[in-house]
């Protein structure tokens, strides 16, 4: 039997974990969704915002459960079959927020990362893009049981990176920025949908 190409479009949960309004990791996450898209993935586009969550405290979890921005952030992951990351690097490790929501969403059950594929990507003014912060990033979500992609694209002097069509300048990033935008649809969509 044949499968139709939207019942193998592979749902990819797509946010920058930054909160600031000019966000360049925003920026680099709406790239990879137009990128995703463009490779036959459907792109489910999200604000870190709507994932804050209040710092992870027991006690909050024992009288009023998990808050609703880890509610949403399981709800978006369980919609999707795969996720991306665009994170900024703060002191060469994971922002708060980022690390915050992944806490509180751990403690739902079944709990939501746990087989999801991952692409993680970063964007920075420096220049090692937030490169350490990926790896750092990597670590809690693989010991979910997400299905990290080894890949990593991390974006250097991201302030001066992009045209005013927010497209990269540099055209052997672009490429290098879709190749693994591509392997990573083509890998998700195989293990989630099976081969083609
Ligand atoms: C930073 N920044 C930063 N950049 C970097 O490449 N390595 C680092 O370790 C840090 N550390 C760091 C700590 C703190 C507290 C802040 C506020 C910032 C700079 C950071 O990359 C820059 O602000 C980015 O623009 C943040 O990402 P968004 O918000 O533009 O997506």
């Amino acid at each position: 039997m044949n499968e139709s190409r939207d019942t193998r479009r592979v749902r990819v949960l797509i946010f920058a974990a930054s909160l600031r309004r000019a966000s360049l990791n925003r920026r680099l996450a709406e790239l990879a969704a137009v990128m995703i898209e463009e490779q036959g993935g459907t792109a489910d586009r999200a604000a870190m915002a709507d994932f804050d969550c209040p710092s992870f405290n027991a006690d909050i979890e024992a009288d009023s459960g998990v808050p609703p921005g880890a509610q949403r952030l399981r709800d978006r992951l369980v919609a999707a079959d795969a996720f991306l990351i665009a994170s900024p690097e703060y002191n060469a490790s994971i922002p708060g927020c980022l690390k915050n929501a992944i806490d509180w969403a751990s403690r739902i059950r079944p709990q939501p990362f746990n087989g999801r594929q991952g692409l993680l990507m970063s964007a920075s003014p420096s220049m090692a893009g937030g490169n350490r912060g990926l790896w750092s990033l990597r670590v809690p979500l693989e010991h979910l049981g997400a299905r990290v992609y080894p890949d990593m694209f991390s974006l250097a002097q991201a302030h001066q990176a992009f045209d005013e069509s927010q497209q990269l300048k540099d055209p052997g990033l672009n490429k290098r920025l879709d190749r693994i935008v591509a392997g990573f649809v083509a890998t998700a969509t195989a293990l989630t949908r099976g081969p083609s």
